[in-house]
């Protein structure tokens, strides 16, 4: 419930100064927001924890298109404070309710020049700051233009960071640790030409979310909340003096963000805490969205799903169906092209993987593949790319959704955009008839390419409102969404749950068919990437090297098969790919009942213990019902953690079946290596976990029933 008045927040006038500084404290007083507007006229602010400032002045400010900064020359005019504390009930997620308590400060202030009025709205919660710029209505100020957002994070040293380098079109970058000074954003990019549209925009430039780890022990993540109308921020980091400075997504026209008073910009967060674990239990992102705005939500439902997919990765399959340079989306005749022989997505396949997901309790397959134009997809920049209706000859869409349905299983749709986003959005109307025609209610969507409208970026404002609008029209069809290549998550699936996940970066597929995703990548995504939302990372590769499709390849997943199942608890998803072939799941059954019995939705989290590219574990309590799943995960590096169960119910018999690593597991040398283990445990017991290099370890907890103890052991705490 918001309870509005003026809390106890003070409001120091400095006279001799003529600066006017505004405090802010969090709810239990550790953190200090400072809001000053100096003898020029300029705005900036602080943030403090005891003595530390964590982020010293930084500017606050734009610059606009054709008309005077908006960046000093500011008077008071008015400041107003208020004290949340709600809980509030999530559709699904890491837990069944959040807790959103901040104390909160909108400083009015006005240009004296222009009459410009503007406000800065701060909300200051125990673990970070929001902060953003609203734009009341006004006479001064309609239609405007930013050239610039001058927005600064001057961080107290030269952190180390985990950094993306700067990009506009891509977030598939593997994460770079660096001193801030030592930040060479396109000697990075230059390492990844296996990316499909690259466009690095400038050597000190990194993405957001941004980590941080200071000397003294703070972790700092940055990033914005609620991402709407706006272009995506990166930063710009300048190196001798460790500022932070904002720089947008420009459209074709070399122009930022178009925007018409009243409006508000995205929210500017800074997690902050000394322990590892608070950053990854922040909830800041996603309580400083709107609330959801969908009014019946029982069909939304989150997905464990398998799919005629790791296959065309492995180049077992093809999405296209022939060979034929010579198409056309519009007038090809179809049935005249000679087949590959190699399509992944036939009637007689999607009716195996149908199969294969009714037997093992699977809720949907993915299907790509399943629609013409797939022969002429890639790099040409072309707009009539895919129609998103038309099956190829070998596909037959009634059939096979009359199978699925026959077997309670749901077909998931896809949708590669190809980039070209005008053919989407003039086509959307017709697809969605099309799914709904169909009983689709889940689609994969996906942006590979350079986009067209041409000039714009997969950040930029126009993007930002496309994902969002194909986000609602499938809210509005009862179609929930995954994503592929668009802006990074920013807690937006708070206000439309139906946007169940998004890739939005570097996920497993890229271990199939370039040099892959180093043993670490896995440890520093949960502190960054997913701090914005879930990640359709689609974890579950068994068959870890990939010179079993073909003796000359090289690739391989750079994890063991253990860590794969891991992945299933640390990367949380609501929408969860066990990702690998059926044949790779049948040759392991023993490991496979683990992604067969692992939940995606949760009551309860623990952040067991955790640092930023070294190694996390994690524990979940599955959503209405006892059982809990705990997920840890190393990096390169074998190493033994202790992990206490104490968040089991005291006095009670669980009984824990471990599926880890085998005693020579190694992800390069070993990775198909792993054992299960079942013991007897209870709330008092600390597993001491050995981690093979790049391995990890999956546990299932149930609650015993007296029956189920008989023979098991106790499992022993170290040293006991
Ligand atoms: C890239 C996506 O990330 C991947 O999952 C998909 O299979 C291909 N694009 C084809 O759409
Ligand atoms: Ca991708």
């Amino acid at each position: 419930m918001m309870k509005f008045g003026i809390v106890f927040c003070l409001v120091l006038v400095c006279l001799q100064l003529q600066a006017q500084q505004y405090i802010l404290y969090s709810p239990n007083g550790n953190l200090k927001c400072s809001l000053q507007i100096d003898n020029a006229g300029a705005l900036s602010y602080t943030l403090q924890s005891g003595n530390t400032e964590l982020i010293k002045n930084s500017q606050l400010g734009f610059n606009l298109k054709n008309a005077k900064p908006l960046k000093s020359d500011f008077v008071f005019v008015f400041t107003d404070t208020s004290v949340t504390d709600e809980t509030w009930n999530t559709v699904w997620g890491e837990s069944k309710t959040i807790r959103n308590n901040y104390h909160r400060r909108i400083l009015t202030v006005q240009q004296k020049t222009t009459g410009i009025i503007l406000q800065i709205e701060c909300k200051i919660f125990n673990d970070g700051l929001g902060f953003r710029y609203l734009f009341p209505q006004q006479d001064n100020l309609k239609y405007f233009i930013i050239s610039d957002e001058l927005t600064e994070f001057h961080v107290n040293g030269n952190h180390n960071a985990f950094w993306l380098p700067g990009d506009f079109d891509t977030n598939e970058y593997a994460y770079t640790q660096s001193r801030l000074s030592d930040v060479h954003a396109i000697e990075s990019a230059q390492k990844y030409p296996e990316i499909a549209t690259r466009n690095p925009i400038g050597d000190n430039i990194v993405q957001t979310p941004l980590l941080l780890k200071s000397d003294d022990g703070w972790y700092m993540s940055i990033h914005e909340a609620a991402l709407v109308n706006y272009a995506a921020m990166e930063l710009i980091v300048d190196k001798q003096n460790f500022i932070l400075t904002t720089t947008l997504a420009p459209d074709a026209l070399g122009n930022l963000c178009y925007l018409s008073a009243p409006c508000s910009t995205p929210w500017r967060t800074i997690i902050v805490s000394k322990k590892a674990t608070d950053i990854l239990a922040s909830r800041i992102i996603l309580n400083l969205n709107a609330p959801c705005v969908i009014e019946n939500t029982t069909w939304i439902k989150p997905m464990k799903f398998i799919g005629i997919w790791w296959g065309m990765h492995v180049d077992k399959y093809t999405w296209n169906y022939s060979n034929s340079k010579n198409i056309n989306i519009e007038t090809t005749d179809w049935t005249s092209l000679k087949p590959n022989g190699k399509h992944g997505a036939t009637t007689e396949n999607a009716m195996e993987y149908i199969d294969f997901a009714a037997s093992n309790g699977f809720d949907g397959v993915l299907i790509e593949g399943w629609n013409v134009g797939w022969e002429d997809w890639f790099g040409n920049w072309k707009e009539n790319v895919f129609d998103f209706v038309t099956p190829y000859p070998d596909f037959d869409v009634d059939a096979v959704q009359a199978y699925a349905e026959k077997r309670h299983v749901q077909i998931i749709m896809h949708h590669e955009t190809s980039g070209s986003v005008t053919n989407y959005e003039r086509r959307l109307p017709a697809a969605i008839d099309f799914m709904k025609a169909h009983n689709y209610h889940a689609v994969k969507t996906g942006y590979v390419g350079k986009i067209i409208p041409r000039g714009e970026y997969h950040d930029g404002q126009w993007m930002v409102n496309h994902y969002i609008y194909v986000a609602e029209m499938f809210a509005k069809n009862e179609i929930m969404l995954d994503a592929h290549e668009p802006v990074r998550p920013t807690g937006l699936s708070r206000t439309y749950p139906n946007w169940l996940a998004c890739e939005a970066a570097r996920g497993n597929e890229f271990n199939a068919w370039s040099k892959g995703n180093p043993p670490e990548h896995e440890t520093i995504l949960p502190f960054t990437r997913l701090l914005g939302g879930p990640m359709d990372y689609t974890p579950g590769i068994f068959q870890i090297k990939m010179d079993y499709y073909d003796a000359k390849k090289t690739t391989q997943v750079h994890t063991t098969l253990a860590k794969q199942l891991a992945l299933y608890v640390t990367m949380y998803s609501p929408f969860q790919m066990a990702a690998d072939l059926p044949e790779n799941y049948r040759a392991h059954p023993d490991a496979f009942q683990f992604i067969k019995d692992v939940p995606v939705d949760w009551d309860e989290t623990k952040y067991i213990s955790a640092e930023p590219g070294d190694y996390i574990a994690i524990a979940r309590k599955e959503k209405n019902g006892n059982n809990w799943y705990l997920g840890a995960i190393t990096d390169e590096n074998a190493r033994t953690l202790n992990l206490s169960l104490d968040f089991l119910d005291s006095g009670k018999d669980y009984i824990i079946t471990i599926y880890c690593d085998g005693e020579t597991a190694d992800w390069k040398n070993n990775p198909m290596d792993y054992r299960i283990e079942k013991y007897r445990v209870n709330s008092k017991t600390i597993l001491s976990q050995t981690l093979a290099p790049g391995g990890g370890a999956a546990m299932e907890i149930t609650l015993a029933k007296s029956d189920e103890l008989q023979g098991l052991k106790l499992y022993k705490n170290k040293g006991k």
